[in-house]
């Protein structure tokens, strides 16, 4: 094991009365002027919006609303939140969404603290922010797992960059899976695919044998396999959904990220295809990890062979890679790039410029380079 801090500050509430729950010990904490963020309008069309104005309103808060956070927030729409934030000197903001809309709080929040712009500070003068309004999440679709941590990816547009910037950590999460039942559904398997992402990638960085870390991100991945094949037999079913929730926020709250290295090198690909593309993470993710897995496999062949056989039952590491192919055409999650959205045509001179922007991770089984990440992008478009 590496030597490691760990201290845990978010509240967490889960269930189907955390949001009530929550607000009535939270409330007090949360100050006059609370700014709630959200995304295209999902919330108000299942709900969750009139409910989470109802104990707003109840606690006699101010509420400056924030909305229109599209998926992978841009670097503009958060600039934008915090010259809102600082104009209304709201004294909290409450994020109500899935993924994109807590990252652009989380950066919202601190950039409404500071004097300068946050990605100067973070990514040329490698500073961070150290303040920021107070923030909670509701999350209304899991899978990022972002809700337990201070992380944040945007997208810069002018820079062609979907990079991690640090921000505010929330104070507490509420997490209904009742929530998260009018997701559409390729957006549920695309959630579940990230939280298996997230634990697969953590597992497959450089770890000492026998690390206690590597034994949870292999029960969570087990875990989120075996409630993933439940909801390719049933969607609506609420329980695995419950337990895709908790996997989701295990796999990225840095339990399992202790004493040990991480990989991240399929994340790092997928932002710079998002980047590109503003292709939906998850399915991005889908496309790209079998085929770098395919890649590494013989450098850390043990570990791929434990992953078969514990996550799949498998004996062989190809074997278990074969059954990670297997259960993504189940979950109909794509397996090509042109199944992707994009906004742009996928061409192989547009791959030559995501692989070539992508961050080379030094801890995962194998550093790539930029043309070996283009031949995995290219095998990822045929
Ligand atoms: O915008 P609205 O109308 O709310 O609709 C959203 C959006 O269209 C919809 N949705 C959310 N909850 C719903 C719902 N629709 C119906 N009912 C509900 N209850 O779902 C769509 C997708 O939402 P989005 O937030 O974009 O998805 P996700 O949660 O997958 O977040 C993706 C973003 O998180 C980043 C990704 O890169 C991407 O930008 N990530 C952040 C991480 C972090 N900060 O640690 C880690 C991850 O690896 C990831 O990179
Ligand atoms: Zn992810």
């Amino acid at each position: 094991m590496q030597d490691f801090k760990y201290s845990y500050p978010v509240n967490v509430y889960f269930g189907s009365e955390s949001l009530k729950q929550a607000l009535d010990q939270e409330s007090a904490k949360m100050g006059d002027t609370v700014m709630v963020t959200y995304g295209g309008g999902s919330i108000k069309r299942n709900g969750i919006y009139d409910q989470v104005m109802e104990l707003l309103n109840k606690d006699g808060k101010r509420v400056v609303e924030f909305n229109g956070i599209m998926s992978n927030p841009t670097y503009a729409k958060v600039q934008e939140g915090a010259k809102l934030a600082k104009e209304e000197q709201v004294d909290f903001i409450l994020a109500v969404g899935g993924g994109s809309v807590s990252d652009a709080s989380k950066i919202i929040s601190a950039q409404a603290k500071l004097g300068e712009d946050i990605w100067n500070l973070e990514m040329v003068d490698y500073k961070f922010p150290t303040g920021g309004i107070p923030m909670g999440v509701v999350v209304t679709a899991s899978g990022t797992g972002l809700e337990m941590n201070n992380g944040a990816v945007i997208t810069n547009e002018d820079k062609k960059i979907k990079a991690g910037v640090l921000g505010t950590l929330p104070s507490f999460a509420i997490l209904n899976p009742e929530f998260t039942m009018t997701v559409p559904h390729g957006q549920v398997f695309s959630g579940a695919f990230d939280t298996l992402s997230h634990a697969m990638e953590t597992y497959f960085g450089k770890s000492d044998r026998d690390n206690v870390s590597d034994d949870v991100a292999l029960a969570i991945m087990r875990n989120t396999v075996k409630n993933m094949r439940r909801l390719v037999e049933n969607v609506e079913d609420l329980e695995a959904r419950s337990n895709l929730m908790w996997d989701s926020a295990m796999a990225e709250n840095g339990i399992l990220k202790v004493g040990r290295k991480t990989d991240f090198e399929a994340h790092q690909i997928e932002h710079q295809l998002g980047a590109y593309t503003d292709c939906n993470h998850g399915q991005g993710l889908a496309v790209i990890q079998p085929v770098y897995y395919r890649h590494i496999l013989n450098d850390a062949s043990e570990k791929f062979e434990r992953f078969a056989k514990e996550v799949f039952g498998k004996d062989t590491a190809q074997e278990g890679l074969d059954a990670l192919g297997d259960l993504i055409k189940a979950c109909h999650l794509p397996t090509k790039l042109n199944e992707l959205r994009s906004t742009v045509e996928i061409t192989p001179e547009l791959l030559r410029q995501v692989a070539d922007s992508a961050n080379l991770v030094q801890t995962g089984p194998r550093t790539l380079t930029h043309d070996e990440i283009y031949d995995i992008l290219m095998e990822c478009l045929d």
